[in-house]
């Protein structure tokens, strides 16, 4: 294997990646099937990838932070991960379709990890469990309206395509894509985040309408923001005195904060949880659930929630691999918030020894370089977080470190995620690489 080397500025023959990625892109719209890895530019085709790396078409090695947009906890290809599934595999196949008891040993392992959750229902990604969430949520209050917020991210599906946007708060909500009908988003509206008198507001005028609201702990996909105190425990208490229910969409942050999520560092029980991503090991498995009480609705089919391979058992063997260790080994997240934190310091040194305005928002595992000084006080709303970040500056940050062997998520506001693969060693030459980039950087604007 070869590490990448940086790009320079005679034009190139394409690479092999360029040349698969061009045959991809023949058949699959875009080259991508999920329009958040959809990027400009040339593009990479992965070959191979175990712990922390990943290997490119052409043989270059990269240290990844994109973690399979979060699902690889234990990093890429972890080896107790694939013999468990191997060992499925070898006796039932892929899918049966009916009850096998590891639906239930996952059950247990979740239940007994996850305070907010009794009893759960298994689906085949985050959006389709959010999507089942929100109508068990109007289900069991009668009602219809649904709050979010600004830079909250719950899925593609019509009723929650909305939002993503600085000023896009809006009752009832607007369309974030062509094709999904205003329709859709009659009965959601979407609110600043943090801002307690607009939540307020939008209670009160809701009424009797109010089904429930739906948030993130930490907006993966919205620079990181988090509620205050002030406002997390305001939003419970009244809208559960509306008579509302609090979804809380942990696809992102279950299992990666905590064995038992951001739920249980922040000390809250909501009335239904989401999980996604690190629950399935990389498989298709994510789940919602709640109180026993709330879930006799599924459990008696009053609401309808479905899906051919949900619970599938391959994925339910990875599920169990990954919880049946993080319930045993709780010890891994303190190696885990031990490498993010140091990461956090290294990428914020070799901000301030190139001489570029930079910080790094972190909420454990997950963070992300700005190119801005720290605030004095921690952003609340989308607007104050979008306006930390330079768009421009990230993404040419993220070629230039690219060409130097190190990836991670393209989004602005997205994040990367650190996982229990990521060695010292690993943080030192990830570092090293982030200094050259931005010494890289800060010349390329000196001179320009
Ligand atoms: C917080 C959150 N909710 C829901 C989803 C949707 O999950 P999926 O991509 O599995 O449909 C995501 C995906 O990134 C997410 O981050």
């Amino acid at each position: 294997m070869r590490a990448a080397t940086p790009a320079s500025d005679t034009p190139a023959m394409p690479t092999r990646s360029e040349m698969q990625f061009a045959r991809i892109a023949e058949t699959v719209a875009g080259g991508e099937s999920s329009y958040s890895r959809l990027r400009a530019g040339g593009q990479l085709v992965m070959e191979e990838a175990a712990g922390a790396r990943i290997r490119d078409a052409d043989g270059a090695t990269y240290l990844d932070y994109c973690g399979g947009y979060g699902v690889n906890l234990f990093g890429h290809a972890p080896p107790f991960l694939l013999d468990a599934v191997r060992d499925v595999v070898d006796r039932i196949g892929v899918h049966v379709a009916y009850p096998h008891r590891l639906a239930g040993e996952v059950g247990e392992l979740v239940v007994s990890l996850v305070p907010g959750i009794e009893q759960l229902r298994y689906a085949a990604s985050g959006t389709e469990a959010t999507q089942a969430a929100v109508r068990l949520v109007r289900a069991a209050t009668g009602r219809d309206l649904i709050l979010k917020f600004e830079g909250h991210y719950h899925g593609w599906a019509d009723h929650l395509c909305t939002g993503l946007g600085d000023g896009s708060a809006s009752r009832p909500a607007r369309p974030d894509s062509l094709g999904v009908p205003a329709a859709a988003l009659e009965a959601v509206w979407v609110l600043p985040f943090n801002d307690l008198a607009a939540l307020r507001s939008a209670i009160a005028e809701a009424g009797e309408r109010l089904a429930g609201v739906i948030l993130e702990p930490a907006a993966g996909s919205g620079g990181l923001m988090r509620p205050t105190p002030a406002f997390l425990d305001a939003l419970l208490a009244e809208v559960r005195a509306a008579g509302g229910l609090v979804i809380l969409d942990e696809v992102m942050t279950g299992f990666r904060l905590a064995p038992g999520g951001a739920q249980e560092l922040l000390g809250v029980t909501p009335d239904v949880t989401v999980l996604g991503k690190i629950v399935g090991g990389g498989f298709g498995l994510a789940a919602f659930g709640g109180s026993r009480e709330l879930m006799r609705l599924e459990a008696e089919n009053r609401v309808v929630h479905g899906g051919t391979t949900s619970g599938s058992p391959v994925a339910l063997a990875a599920s169990r691999a990954v919880l049946t260790r993080l319930h045993g080994e709780p010890e891994l997240y303190e190696g885990l918030e031990a490498t993010s934190a140091s990461l956090a310091d290294g990428l914020e040194r070799a901000f301030a020894d190139a001489g570029v305005a930079g910080h790094v928002r972190r909420v454990g595992s997950m963070l992300q370089p700005f190119f801005s000084e720290r605030p004095d006080a921690e952003p609340g709303s989308l607007a104050e977080v979008a306006a930390l970040q330079d768009d421009g500056l990230f993404l040419a940050f993220c070629d230039a470190l690219e060409a130097r062997g190190v990836i991670g998520h393209r989004y602005p506001l997205g994040r990367w995620f650190v996982s229990l693969a990521h060695t010292p060693a690993d943080v030192e030459e990830t570092v090293a690489a982030v200094g050259d980039a931005l010494r890289w950087l800060a010349e390329g604007s000196a001179s320009g």
